[in-house]
């Protein structure tokens, strides 16, 4: 089924041309620093596509004479940039080529990270959705709803960043069975300097296609300070299309920032009585942070307890509800994802919540 938030329309990004390796890494450096990713072509037979629409284009020394060569159309917003030594001041292939400025480094680094900056691009459809998934009580199947969920949307090619905010949880990578995968955990970010932009930090994260995850690892426990999650869902929301935090019970101060963050929290709570009074709990709590909540009931239920009963009970909406999926457990303890082969209950759900989601008006939208 397509999913009805609109997928972003084709970004345009700038074009650096340049088969030199030392410039190019210095490109993408002062890319990264003005938040914006970048289109790679080593010579104008590569970029000639992309050369017009692109907003900036960015053309290395070793490529102007090629690119004289090639006859290009002349268009705005062209820069020749090289190193101090590898322009030639007297040459005036900048003027043939037609580029308006030329861009010597390392003088002209903060003039390219704010020629960068103005490429940034904000989401096109709007900033991401938030969603945040608790468990009513331990082992509600919170986690796995989570991974569900961004499994599901990056199924549907949406961009998403799945937030693991349990540091007790074992490691969110392990519920995908991403545990093998290369790139960044929370330790790992944490020692940085706290800032970060979009592009990067999807970089530096493990990733396959559209979901990219940002788990705890199983080293020692570390501290996460609330600051490093609100710059991590500031930046996710700019950057991707979907967030999906996976949250604690107890909410530590990084939880709450993350619970504030979001546009909407479920709460998935078991169809059991003390489950039910448990979540109550839990909701009473959350509610202080969020004002969009809504139950998840996840069967089966041993005393028949329904599930709009559980809602009522916690006095929230009943967003969903699901059945018991042996399955998923087996398929879970194998290291298969969640969902991930949309089809079953949790895959049904997740669709469906997923598009309930679209119609949420984000904070970030305000
Ligand atoms: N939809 C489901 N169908 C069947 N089993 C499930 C489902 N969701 C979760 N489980 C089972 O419950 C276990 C606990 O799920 P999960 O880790 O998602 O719970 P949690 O609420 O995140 O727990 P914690 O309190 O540890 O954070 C899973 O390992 C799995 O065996
Ligand atoms: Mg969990």
């Amino acid at each position: 089924m397509p999913p009805r938030t609109p997928l972003p329309p084709y970004r345009r990004l700038p074009l650096l041309v340049t088969a030199d390796g030392d410039l190019l890494d210095e490109l993408l450096r002062l890319a990264a620093a003005g938040g914006t990713e970048v289109e790679l072509a080593a010579d104008p037979a590569a970029a000639r596509a992309r050369w017009t629409p692109a907003p900036l284009v960015l053309v290395g020394a070793d490529q102007a004479q090629a690119c004289l060569r090639a006859r290009l159309p002349r268009r705005p917003r062209t820069v020749l940039v090289g190193r101090s030594g590898q322009l030639d001041p007297g040459t005036q292939v900048a003027e043939l080529i037609g580029a308006e400025h030329v861009a010597t480094l390392p003088a002209a680094e903060p003039w390219l990270v704010d020629r960068f900056a103005e490429c940034a691009v904000e989401l096109p459809g709007g900033p991401a959705r938030v969603v945040a998934v608790l468990g009513g009580r331990g082992g509600a199947g919170a986690s796995v709803l989570a991974g569900g969920l961004a499994v599901t949307a990056a199924r549907a090619r949406l961009r998403t960043l799945l937030v693991d905010a349990d540091p007790l949880g074992g490691g969110l990578d392990l519920v995908l069975g991403w545990e093998q995968l290369e790139g960044l955990r929370w330790p790992g970010l944490t020692g940085t300097d706290g800032r970060m932009d979009p592009p990067s930090l999807v970089r530096a994260l493990p990733s396959r296609g559209d979901l990219v995850v940002l788990s705890w690892d199983r080293g020692a426990l570390r501290h996460l300070p609330a600051e490093a999650m609100a710059a991590t869902v500031d930046a996710a929301r700019r950057g991707r299309d979907v967030v999906v935090l996976d949250l604690p019970r107890h909410l530590d101060d990084a939880a709450v920032v993350a619970l504030q963050a979001a546009d909407r929290a479920l709460v998935v709570v078991p169809a059991e009585l003390r489950a039910t009074a448990a979540a109550a709990r839990v909701v009473a709590v959350a509610a202080l942070h969020c004002a969009d909540l809504a139950v998840v009931v996840r069967g089966p239920a041993p005393g028949r307890l329904r599930a709009g009963e559980v809602a009522r009970a916690l006095g929230l909406p009943l967003a969903g509800t699901l059945r018991p999926e042996p399955g998923l457990c087996r398929g879970l303890e194998r290291g298969e994802a969640p969902a991930a082969t949309g089809k079953g209950p949790l895959a049904v759900l997740c669709q469906r919540l997923l598009d309930g989601l679209a119609d949420v008006p984000t904070a970030g939208a305000a």
